[in-house]
């Protein structure tokens, strides 16, 4: 059964919001590969969904950063872990295992149960600081380049 989105998800950061949808949009392909026998589809889509996943914790953490938030270091810890044990499932993979319908199961629940909780509890934070305010690089110190605000992470983390 596909996940169907759940407003309960929703942190109301819609960046956050629309990169959420998107991890569940792969886990939900995932359990299409599976269900087909498609195992070259399988692993592409595991591929697409880690890559995508890492990038999004890249942006997560470092807007977390910029907020101050103080639960920024246990946060990173289960994003750590969580890459952990997905990892774990590609190497048993690699070596010719099938585990797509354990790592499909894994997924759906760690990914939702983070989101529900861990991901809510920073929203209001993010919100009050203005996370929905497209931010330019205004004010920038004579010498930094670097982008700031919600399009300076998009462009440091997603390709
Ligand atoms: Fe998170």
């Amino acid at each position: 059964m596909p996940i169907v989105w759940d407003s309960k998800l929703d942190t109301g950061i819609e960046v956050i919001d629309s990169q959420h949808r998107r991890i569940v949009g792969y886990i939900n392909d995932l359990e299409v590969a599976k269900t087909k026998g498609d195992k070259a589809l399988v692993t592409d889509v595991i591929e697409q969904l880690i890559d995508y996943t890492q990038s999004h914790f890249g942006f997560e953490e470092a807007m977390l950063e910029d907020a101050g938030y103080k639960f920024l270091k246990p946060h990173q810890k289960v994003h750590e872990l969580f890459i952990k044990r997905v990892t774990s499932f590609t190497m048993r993979a690699a070596k010719g295992e099938d585990i797509a319908e354990e790592l499909h199961s894994m997924l759906a629940k760690w990914l939702l149960n983070h989101i529900a909780n861990e991901d809510r509890d920073y929203a209001k934070l993010i919100l009050e600081e203005g996370g929905n305010e497209p931010q330019t690089n205004q004010l920038a110190p004579l010498g930094q380049t670097r982008p700031s605000g919600i399009a300076g992470l998009l462009k440091r983390f997603f390709r």
